[in-house]
């Protein structure tokens, strides 16, 4: 793409038409993501390790009674949830589809001797295994699918679950996507970033889709050398929270409870609930 391509750009995107997400799974990108992730500079891709380890105290003692569990984690990026709850006395598996992030959990896990399985493979494709005792799927990520791929992972949790074992969501408030969505454009210049190790100028504009209730955000790297346009597109869909209970009732869900933010939560709340039996 060049510059000309983004001047005769559609000016306003179709929700999820440019593209679901950014290249999480892409090697080079999952790199850079990945010392995102393990930075202690922002609460950005993971939270800072005082925010994950209140959120690992109170999934061990509010969720899991401190009893040993069988926990499964969806998207777990470089596994900083599961290292710690193994280390609690669990049982963990990770899925993610980012290669870097999973290397990362994989040779943590070995160094360390701790008993975690990664997987790196898509949600919405790879089997999940079962009779966990938690399923968790934190960080608003279940807005980050179109309701399709969102209901596919519900119904693939709760089939993984124990009767009577806990989902864990922590999803984007409405109001908040709405406000997000209503942010307008940026731009900044850097030498080198997350979306490119190269010096470029990257722009953002951020749509809100009131019909679909849908954030668009799409990304434009220019390659300051060669003039070169790389397009990127994410979308994110808010529900508000009676869709909420509707979606996790209607995969199977029940005992739907709606909590406060966690320690670093900004604009995300935990939803629990837990699949039917014993
Ligand atoms: C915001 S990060 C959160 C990571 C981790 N849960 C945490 O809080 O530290 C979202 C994660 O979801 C993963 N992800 C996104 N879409 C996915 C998909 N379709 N299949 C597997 N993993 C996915 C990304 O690679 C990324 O690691």
């Amino acid at each position: 793409m060049n510059l000309f391509d983004m001047i005769d750009r559609t000016k306003i995107p179709e929700p999820w038409s440019e593209g679901e997400k950014i290249p999480w799974n892409e090697p080079g990108f999952s790199e850079r993501m990945l010392k995102e992730h393990l930075s202690q500079e922002h609460d950005a891709a993971s939270r800072r390790f005082e925010h994950i380890d209140a959120h690992v105290d109170w999934i061990h003692r509010d969720l899991l009674g401190e009893r040993p569990a069988r926990v499964l984690d969806l998207g777990c990026g470089p596994g900083l949830y599961t290292s710690r709850l193994v280390r609690l006395g669990h049982t963990c598996k990770g899925i993610d589809f980012s290669p870097a992030s999973i290397a990362y959990a994989r040779a943590e896990a070995k160094r360390n001797g701790l008993d975690c399985t990664y997987v790196q493979g898509d949600i919405r494709t790879t089997g999940y295994g079962a009779d966990f005792d938690l399923v968790m799927f934190i960080y608003g990520e279940l807005n980050a699918f179109r309701p399709e791929g969102a209901g596919t992972i519900l119904r693939k949790a709760c089939d993984a679950l124990t009767g009577g074992g806990v989902l864990l969501l922590e999803v984007s408030g409405f109001e908040a996507l709405e406000k997000w969505g209503k942010s307008g454009s940026s731009w900044y210049t850097s030498p080198t970033g997350l979306f490119s190790e190269r010096p470029h100028l990257y722009l953002e504009e951020t749509f809100w889709d009131a019909e679909q209730n849908v954030v668009t955000r799409r990304f434009y790297i220019v390659d300051a050398e060669s003039g070169e346009v790389t397009p990127h597109a994410m979308g994110t869909q808010a529900y508000t929270n009676e869709e909420y209970h509707r979606l996790l009732e209607r995969y199977g869900f029940t005992d739907i409870v709606f909590l406060p933010p966690l320690p670093g939560g900004a604009g995300l709340f935990p939803i629990v609930a837990r699949k039917p039996g014993t």
